[in-house]
């Protein structure tokens, strides 16, 4: 094939963003408030700080548009920001389709996905409140490895609960957190009494995030030098992945192109989806765009397009605020499907409330159809993708595909979360035709 002129943009150092992007600034309807559980009255800082810095807390409530960020965070982006943005030629042509596709790649980071960008913020403020020790859920291994390394680099301590079903598959993601000097281990465990108690409710579970996050908070809540940190769902998650969707704009610019007709992008807690999206929504919000935004969630977790949207807790043993969302109920325990770090029962509060204004829409993917679209673009486009990435790759194949029929030539832009490289167990269960699906 011949080479085609612009095949990526990489922007430079200098062009990676100098401050977060909050949606909340731009939507014509505020979000409705986390509540406090006892009183069911809006939660008020104090409430949370016992597992978070005020920093953090500050930016959960904060309405501005644009927040600053810190120098030491930005320096640490540097080590992998900005991340490119690809036009997917060779994909395309597989496909037969006329449709221009993107994709922007986070799987660069040196853990392998997007949840770098908060992890380093996270640890970030809590090192200036003096806090010394984080800890942490994790599903896929993702935001575990993210958290592990932003730790490391501030110099705190860093105490992982990592779903059993992830612990059992992924081994290697366990050895990636420990070589960042983090402590591992499987969720439910015997080390809190949420632990315990879900190990006698749901005997023999794969575990879920949102059991791991209660034993997470548990510990945090019971050391005064501990905070807690949560790899999405919260406003300050979204807040930091932000960058994401800020750089695509600049570099599809560099394309000759001004916006997608389409985004896919996967969700899990939503903090992926939020930060390559919202920045494009400012776009359609003021009137500069029309691109349809599309959260892609597994079948087996279907919160957006199967969930209530009511408050809910955003773990099992309900020791969290209670936040307005789509959820499939705090005690929902998805089918371990391999895209770990998709299966949470409930939604960002912010994508959620994106979804009930009509502003985005949701498709949901089997995992099968996930691999099965995975592997069409690794043999393509060169890169394996996470489980959790796949799911967006089924959502824009569906639509290429359709613009073959059609003959209409989209822009289609694809959220690549990350790299599946640590996922390779997941695709010797598909190529193997063995895989169950969901
Ligand atoms: C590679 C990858 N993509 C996407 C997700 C889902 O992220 P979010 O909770 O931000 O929706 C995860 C979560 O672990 C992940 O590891």
């Amino acid at each position: 094939m011949d080479a085609p002129t612009k095949t990526k943009v990489v922007l430079d150092e200098s062009q990676i963003p100098t401050h977060w992007y909050n949606i909340v600034a731009d939507l014509p309807v505020p979000p409705p408030p986390p509540l406090h559980p006892a009183t069911r009255e809006p939660l008020t800082p104090d409430d949370l700080s016992a597992i978070f810095p005020m920093g953090l807390i500050a930016q959960e409530a904060s309405a501005e548009r644009w927040i600053e960020i810190p120098e030491p965070v930005r320096n640490i982006y540097k080590l992998w920001r900005p991340s490119p943005l690809f036009r997917a030629y060779r994909l395309e042509k597989a496909l037969g389709t006329p449709a221009r596709i993107y994709y922007k790649y986070e799987g660069v980071s040196p853990v392998g996905s997007h949840k770098l960008n908060s992890a380093v913020a996270q640890a970030y403020y809590n090192m200036l409140e003096g806090r010394t020790r984080l800890t942490t859920e994790t599903g896929a291994g993702q935001w575990g490895a993210a958290l592990a390394l932003a730790c490391n680099l501030f110099g705190l301590k860093c105490d992982v609960w990592q779903v059993q079903g992830s612990f059992d598959s992924k081994p290697y993601r366990r050895v990636q957190m420990e070589t960042y000097g983090a402590s591992v281990v499987g969720s439910p465990s015997d080390l809190t009494a949420a632990g315990r108690s879900f190990r006698e409710r749901f005997p023999g579970t794969s575990g879920s995030l949102g059991m791991a996050i209660s034993e997470a908070i548990e510990v945090a809540a019971g050391d005064p030098d501990a905070s807690y940190s949560l790899g999405s769902v919260l406003n300050h998650v979204a807040l930091h992945q932000s960058v994401i969707g800020q750089e695509v704009l600049l570099q599809l610019k560099e394309f000759g192109e001004s916006a997608p007709d389409a985004l896919y992008a996967c969700a899990g807690g939503g903090s992926n989806l939020a930060g390559i999206a919202f920045p494009l929504l400012r776009e359609n919000l003021e009137g500069r765009a029309n691109t349809r935004i599309v959260a892609c969630e597994p079948k087996a977790a279907p919160s957006l397009t199967e969930g209530e949207y009511r408050y809910d807790f955003g773990d099992t043993a309900q020791l969290t605020p209670l936040l307005k969302m789509y959820s499939l109920g705090a005690d929902f325990v998805p089918a371990p499907v391999h895209a770990g770090g998709l299966r949470y029962h409930g939604m960002s509060p912010l994508v959620s409330h994106a979804y009930h204004e009509g502003l985005i829409d949701a498709i949901s993917v089997r995992q099968r159809e996930a691999f099965d679209a995975g592997v069409t673009f690794a043999r393509a486009e060169a890169i394996i993708p996470a489980s959790e990435s796949n799911h967006a790759i089924a959502g824009a194949l569906r639509e290429a595909r359709n613009a073959a029929e059609t003959g209409e030539s989209k822009v289609i832009l694809i959220g690549v979360s990350g790299s599946g490289q640590l996922d390779l167990p997941a695709y010797a269960d598909y190529l193997s035709g063995q895989m169950v699906d969901s």
